[in-house]
């Protein structure tokens, strides 16, 4: 069935600007958006493709920290970088963005105060761990230790990479800050929640049954299962209030006239799926565009196309953000793709076994449709994937 031409808002992950993508990004996130969106424009439905970069959060100042360099140029490296590969990989966004930009800062600041000032935050104190000889609150990937489940004496305060639980730092046996490798102390902190387990009931209706407000928003016989499946077990589990604040010095700073508001910046899974919004808001600014009408609209269908690992962000979390603001639509679908494997194994940066789409493409600058192919079918053959490493061998 065709369905009539509508407005649409498309949106890919905003891939994280601390190093270059591999094959699995691009299958996950990338390519079937971007092919959903080539085909909605051929039935001349209005769409608009929104993708940019993800720059704050633990995921850039920990890289920055590696290389021994600053937040800023990894994100510039990187911006530049991504910029390059999506053009080769024939990706067409309408927009590629970024999230440090100033028309960002000012939409997620925006956002935040829409929030407060209708009282959707529940202010909380809590104890956090503190490095006394860096100055500063840890992020949780800041802080290993042992693991309580496994005893892997390198866990992250926020998962163990070995038996794969996710924990809070608190949980961590002999604490350390990696920064400056010593003994964190715990401090006092005031931090603004969402309380989602006040939004557990609607949530779980909307996802079950596509139902929002005793209306039918989608079918959800249209959504993967995995990602319902995924969306239950979290139900299932409770939710917790979840603090939308940090206390970091690179990001998004809270409003300052909010009280209590110094050094504290927006957490980056409220600031960064704002990005689509900031995006689209430049992007209307740029075409002659109306960008409340993709966003707020209830003809307009939002899609977001990620990769499993996003799935509560983008169902329960970033849903409940954009309805305690309340004049937002919620997505009418989506699709996570679960990993691609290379040779039946997990891709791995740290383990450099994956295949870079920027290299890829700059050694084979003639094989983008090639590439584009291979991956639309390797979520199901692992073998064609097999296929593309081999070719880049015999071309190297
Ligand atoms: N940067 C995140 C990642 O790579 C994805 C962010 S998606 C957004 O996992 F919604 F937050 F933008
Ligand atoms: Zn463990």
């Amino acid at each position: 069935m065709i369905h009539p031409p509508q407005r649409y808002i498309v949106t890919s992950a905003l891939p994280y600007a601390n190093g270059p993508l591999h094959i699995g990004h691009l299958t996950g996130a990338y390519l079937p958006a971007d092919i959903f969106v080539r085909m909605l424009r051929m039935l001349d439905n209005d769409v608009a493709f929104i993708c940019g970069s993800d720059e704050h959060g633990a995921a850039i100042t920990i890289r920055a920290l590696k290389d021994n360099s600053t937040p800023q140029a990894i994100i510039d490296k990187y911006h530049a970088l991504f910029q390059e590969t999506f053009l080769k990989a024939g990706i067409s966004f309408d927009i590629y963005h970024r999230t440090s930009s100033p028309l960002h800062h000012e939409t997620a600041q925006e956002f935040f105060r829409s929030l407060y000032a209708q009282g959707q935050f529940v202010e909380e104190e809590s104890e956090q761990y503190y490095d006394q000889e860096a100055g500063k609150f840890l992020a949780d990937r800041y802080i290993k230790g042992t693991c309580p489940k496994c005893s892997n004496p390198d866990a992250y305060g926020d998962q163990c990479e070995r038996c794969g639980s996710s924990l809070s730092p608190l949980e961590l046996i002999n604490p350390v800050s990696t920064i400056t490798g010593t003994k964190p102390e715990l401090r006092k902190t005031k931090h603004w929640y969402l309380p989602l387990d006040k939004y557990e009931s609607w949530l779980r209706t909307w996802v079950e049954t596509g139902v929002l407000d005793g209306v039918e928003h989608h079918d959800p016989a249209d959504w993967k299962t995995h990602v319902i499946g995924q969306c239950k077990s979290w139900l299932d589990g409770g939710l917790q209030p979840r603090a939308m604040t940090r206390d970091l010095d690179w990001g998004v700073d809270v409003p300052q006239e909010i009280p209590g508001s110094a050094g504290k910046k927006l957490y980056v899974w409220m600031d960064a799926p704002i990005g689509y919004v900031s995006a689209t808001k430049q992007w209307a600014a740029d075409n002659g565009k109306d960008w409340k009408a993709y966003w707020q609209d209830p003809e307009s269908s939002l899609i977001h196309f990620i990769g499993k690992d996003n799935i509560v962000f983008h169902c329960l979390i970033f849903p409940a953000i954009l309805k305690a603001h309340g004049q937002y639509n919620l997505p009418v679908n989506v699709p996570a793709n679960q990993f691609l494997n290379l040779e039946e194994q997990k891709i791995s940066t740290s383990r450099n076994w994956a295949i870079w789409v920027h290299e890829f493409l700059n050694e084979n600058p003639d094989q983008t449709d090639a590439l584009r192919y291979v991956l639309t079918y390797s979520p199901i053959s692992f073998a064609m994937a097999r296929c593309l490493s081999l070719m880049r061998i015999h071309r190297s």
